[in-house]
């Protein structure tokens, strides 16, 4: 069974209950974070932690967790439910807490609320641009709000996105800005690669600061052999990439072979897909 932990307390994930006055319920008030555990060992755990500080701060929720607690907690939490054998996802849940009535502006001296569980993850996909699985992805205008560099719980305008992939077989979306630029896809960041150039949209307010698109740019830059830029991509580009490819923490870097029913490229997977994946691979357990 899995373990919890609930405001202090460690428990069974089926026992875990919170107030229906809890502004994360009510409002989806709150900051959350996922960060894989491969083998006991986390990827990006200083990059995730840091930015769930940030995200607390510009929504002013406040917690006074620091991030070596913070990083002993998940720690911990992974320990107890076997993390050592299994591959393990950590949800973190910070909320603003319960108040005793639902008003919207921010309540004085309630603590947040703080829930974190595990989840099983797979194992990474092999480095073999012919057996990774490839995924289909549709499109649509991106009508969540300007602040998608905050992680928030409030996440309706995403899960709609993601469902308008879904309901048309495909596993994800991506999206584009009313000027027909490529933002993100609903719960991943996006790159093109055309002519042997790994291109990702700027990070801005619409786009989540990804841990994994930060590790993905940071071990190709260092590596060296393959050009990244960091820049506007429009649909255009999208359409006419060589490759494209999507990037979180439970799917790390991976290839998109169809958009909107047409291939990517010649559609297969391309060879810079392979060739990133390795170097990604080779540097994910060393970045902080
Ligand atoms: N999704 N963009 C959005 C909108 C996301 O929701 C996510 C992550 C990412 C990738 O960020 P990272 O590399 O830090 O995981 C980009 C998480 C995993 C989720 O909501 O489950």
């Amino acid at each position: 069974m899995s373990i919890a932990y609930l405001n202090g307390e460690y428990l069974p994930l089926e026992e875990a209950r919170i107030s229906p006055l809890d502004r994360g319920f009510l409002f989806g008030d709150g900051i959350y974070e996922v960060i894989p555990y491969y083998a006991g060992k986390p990827v990006g755990l200083v990059a995730h932690i840091e930015r769930m500080i940030d995200g607390l701060a510009a929504v002013e929720i406040q917690s006074k967790t620091t991030l070596e607690q913070w990083s002993a907690l998940l720690n911990d939490l992974i320990s107890r439910n076997g993390g050592a054998e299994k591959n393990l996802g950590v949800y973190v849940h910070v909320s603003r807490g319960a108040d005793v009535k639902r008003f919207h502006a921010y309540p004085e001296n309630v603590e947040p609320t703080v829930f974190c569980f595990t989840f099983d993850i797979k194992d990474p996909e092999p480095v073999d641009r012919t057996a990774v699985h490839a995924y289909t992805v549709t499109t649509a205008q991106d009508l969540r709000w300007r602040r998608c560099h905050i992680k928030s719980t409030a996440l309706l305008g995403n899960v709609m996105h993601f469902q308008q992939g879904y309901a048309s077989g495909n596993s994800e979306c991506l999206l584009y800005n009313d000027k027909n630029e490529l933002t993100e896809g609903s719960s991943v960041n996006a790159y093109i690669v055309k002519d042997g150039v790994v291109i990702t949209p700027i990070q801005d307010n619409q786009i989540l600061p990804g841990i994994t698109r930060r590790i993905i740019i940071d071990s190709l830059k260092e590596e060296g052999s393959i050009k990244v830029e960091e820049r506007t991509v429009t649909m255009d580009e999208v359409y006419a990439a060589d490759e494209v490819w999507i990037s979180s923490s439970s799917k790390e870097i991976a290839p998109v072979t169809q958009i909107d029913g047409k291939p990517v490229g010649d559609g297969t997977v391309g060879e810079v897909w392979e060739k990133a994946f390795r170097i990604y691979t080779d540097a994910k357990f060393t970045h902080r």
